[in-house]
């Protein structure tokens, strides 16, 4: 039966550890396991733009012996020019699988629903389980272990923090996330990250309080203020957040060694200041360069030749 990729709840805690070996191994050698999708084709089904996903997933295909097509909002706007229903079964027809990045997840949903071949999340409203997974593979990289960290989250409630939440209560990590009120991650998630870390012994803490999340911790994480599909909200979120930048103060609190994470795309001077970002405790470009790596182990897990 076909597997999804939709949130980090489609993997279990062991899964997750399997897909960070096997990840370990591929970095190693790129072209380790190089006829895992030979003769098959990804589709890149993307409604919002990207440099990394897109980069990354048509990189890791070819690597793998596979063929990709982009096919961005002109060729396929979902629900706009067919329902989404009739764009999955369509292309389950040709593909082997699917990458897709929507606004709304509920057409991530829907088009898996349909879709005869595996469909993996490349950003949705609700959740970026791809660039979680790359982000806990490097933070494995970098400490050697993911039990006991302490992961300060800092800024907007939105997916990247829904897919943290999740990934770093399945390893572990204890996860505090500090936002302006009314932009907390949404509460079916925090419950379902604090059933998860019941199992490792993690700790989830949502604060008001970047200085509270911070102090002590291990890694500092940040994303943008206003994702794609809000800016028309830009200017009241501007305001909302001033106080939540990351800059050398406040990174003060964190341990002596402390990393610094975002997701990217960055905004210097806005969530992050230069100094940090540019700064010898920002891992930002080894975490972009760990989603070819991780999404490789994803690529052979779903779709890959079973020996
Ligand atoms: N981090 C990330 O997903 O980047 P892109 O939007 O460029 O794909
Ligand atoms: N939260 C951001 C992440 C981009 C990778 C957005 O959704 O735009």
């Amino acid at each position: 039966m076909k597997r999804d990729l939709l949130s980090l709840q489609d993997l279990t805690r062991e899964e997750i550890i399997g897909l960070l070996e096997l990840t370990e191994q591929l970095k190693q050698d790129k072209y380790q396991l190089n006829n895992q999708l030979k003769g098959k084709t990804v589709g890149l089904v993307f409604q919002k733009p990207s440099n990394r996903t897109r980069v990354s997933f048509e990189v890791g295909v070819f690597q793998l012996g596979g063929n990709c097509l982009y096919l961005g909002p002109s060729e396929i706007n979902l629900g706009v020019r067919e329902s989404t229903a009739d764009v999955s079964k369509t292309l389950s027809r040709y593909l082997d699988g699917i990458v897709a990045r929507t606004h709304s997840h509920q057409d991530i949903v829907e088009l898996a629903q349909y879709s005869s071949v595996p469909v993996i999340n490349g950003l949705s409203d609700l959740y970026h389980p791809c660039q979680a997974l790359a982000d806990i593979f490097s933070i494995r990289e970098k400490f050697g272990k993911t039990e006991g960290l302490i992961l300060a989250y800092i800024g907007d409630g939105n997916n990247v923090c829904h897919s943290l939440l999740l990934g770093c209560s399945k390893v572990g990590i204890n996860a505090r996330v500090a936002t302006p009120p009314k932009y907390e991650p949404q509460k079916d998630i925090v419950g379902l990250a604090k059933s998860y870390a019941k199992e490792t012994d993690a700790e989830i803490i949502l604060t008001h309080s970047p200085k509270d999340a911070v102090k002590k911790a291990d890694i500092i994480y940040s994303d943008v203020w206003v994702s794609m599909g809000q800016e028309k909200e830009s200017e009241k979120r501007l305001k909302d957040f001033k106080g939540y930048q990351i800059n050398a103060e406040l990174a003060e609190l964190a341990t002596k060694d402390y990393i610094f994470m975002h997701c990217l795309p960055a905004h210097r001077g806005q969530e992050v200041t230069a100094d940090v970002i540019d700064g010898e405790h920002s891992i930002v470009f080894d975490q972009a360069e760990n989603r070819l790596h991780t999404q490789k182990a994803i690529l052979i897990t779903l779709l890959g030749e079973k020996p």
